[in-house]
């Protein structure tokens, strides 16, 4: 029996080892097949894209449409960012729908949504690149609108801004899309950060001794609990020209990682499956 047991054992360890080094090795290939296997790979095609540059002068960059090393524009949420960001006061918000049962303040998108907005919204060129590759090729205001007129393909895009053939351009309108640069929660109760005046939310939750600081997230589950994950829900410091909503704030990047090849860049891991993204915050 025992000389049975003992290769079973084993067996079982070895085919363990398998599983851990099968996982280890096809992780490798999982994590370069990550965001340059997405539609955010502008640099070349990859089947799914369909705007993308042709300029040599790019060679097939990733990163530098949104990050750069170096002398990246600070006033964004996002890090080490490569775009000029477009100005907040541009946008009509949910809050002109004076919706009867919102609780928490709208207010401008904050810098992180700005950041997406820096391409979703049409109005700036997507080669608007703050630090172009090479040597000596920083623009402050990383050509402008226009950006820096790399050659483009693809029919979504127009010089290389997006146009209206797809919804992904969201325009300047942002009325008819979900809150963004909104309070959590309907705000926190009496400024006490980690409450929630309405009641149909998950609480938000922060590390120890940082609820009053931040940095916040909501907790979904699908990575370890009690730390943040990406794919935990994020939420963002109020804007700093804001005088009227307080609290974590939930902007585009709360539901969407940029990188996440989970259905529509979401940042869970089902994307929007079973409604799992709406459910991670609304009770209901
Ligand atoms: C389409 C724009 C876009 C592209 C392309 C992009 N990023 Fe990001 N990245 C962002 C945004 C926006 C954030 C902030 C997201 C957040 O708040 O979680 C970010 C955050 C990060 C972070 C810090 C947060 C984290 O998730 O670890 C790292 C590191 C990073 N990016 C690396 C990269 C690298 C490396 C590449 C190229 C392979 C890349 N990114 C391409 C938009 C982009
Ligand atoms: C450098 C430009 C750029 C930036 C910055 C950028 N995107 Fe995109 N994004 C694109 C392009 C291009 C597409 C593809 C649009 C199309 O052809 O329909 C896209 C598509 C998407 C899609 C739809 C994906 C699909 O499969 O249909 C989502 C969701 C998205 N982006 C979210 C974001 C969010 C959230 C941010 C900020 C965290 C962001 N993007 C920042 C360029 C950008
Ligand atoms: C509260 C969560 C949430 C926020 C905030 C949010 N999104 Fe989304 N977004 C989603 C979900 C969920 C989907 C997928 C819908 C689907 O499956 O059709 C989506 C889809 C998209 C798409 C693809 C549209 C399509 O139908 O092809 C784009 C582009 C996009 N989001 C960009 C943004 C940008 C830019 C912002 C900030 C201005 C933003 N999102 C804010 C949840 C959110
Ligand atoms: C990151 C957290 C978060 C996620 C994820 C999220 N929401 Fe929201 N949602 C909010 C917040 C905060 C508000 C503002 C509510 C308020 O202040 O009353 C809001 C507002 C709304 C409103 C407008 C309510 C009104 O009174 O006018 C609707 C509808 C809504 N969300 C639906 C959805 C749907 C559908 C999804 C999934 C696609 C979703 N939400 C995902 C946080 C979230």
């Amino acid at each position: 029996m025992t000389t049975l047991t003992k290769p079973k054992h084993l067996a079982g360890l070895l085919s363990a080892t398998a599983l851990v080094l099968g996982f280890a090795l096809t992780a490798q290939p999982a994590l370069a097949a990550g965001i340059a296997d997405t539609k955010h790979n502008l640099g070349s095609s990859n089947g799914k894209n369909i705007n993308y540059v042709t300029s040599a002068a790019l060679n097939g960059e990733i990163c530098v449409f949104c990050h750069t090393p170096h002398g990246s524009d600070t006033s964004a949420a996002a890090p080490l960012w490569n775009k000029q960001l477009p100005s907040g006061t541009n946008y009509t918000t949910y809050a002109s729908l004076q919706s009867g049962t919102m609780d928490g303040v709208v207010g401008k998108p904050g810098a992180i949504s700005l950041a997406c907005l820096s391409c979703h919204d049409g109005a700036q060129a997507m080669d608007n690149i703050i630090n172009a590759p090479g040597s000596g090729q920083y623009d402050a205001n990383g050509g402008g609108a226009a950006g820096r007129g790399y050659a483009w393909t693809g029919a979504n895009q127009t010089a290389g801004k997006l146009n209206s053939n797809t919804v992904a351009m969201l325009g300047t309108d942002l009325s008819n899309d979900h809150p963004v640069g909104v309070e959590y929660c309907g705000g926190p109760v009496g400024g006490n950060i980690g409450t929630c005046r309405d009641a149909d939310f998950v609480l938000p939750t922060a590390a120890a001794g940082q609820m009053a600081t931040g940095p916040w997230w909501v907790d979904t589950g699908d990575g370890t609990s009690g730390s943040r994950q990406k794919t935990d829900m994020i939420l963002y410091a109020a804007k700093a020209d804001r005088t009227d909503g307080v609290g974590p704030q939930v902007e585009c990047a709360s539901c969407h990682d940029p990188h996440s090849t989970n259905g529509l860049f979401m940042r869970r891991t089902a994307g929007n499956a079973n409604s799992v993204t709406c459910l991670s915050c609304h009770v209901k």
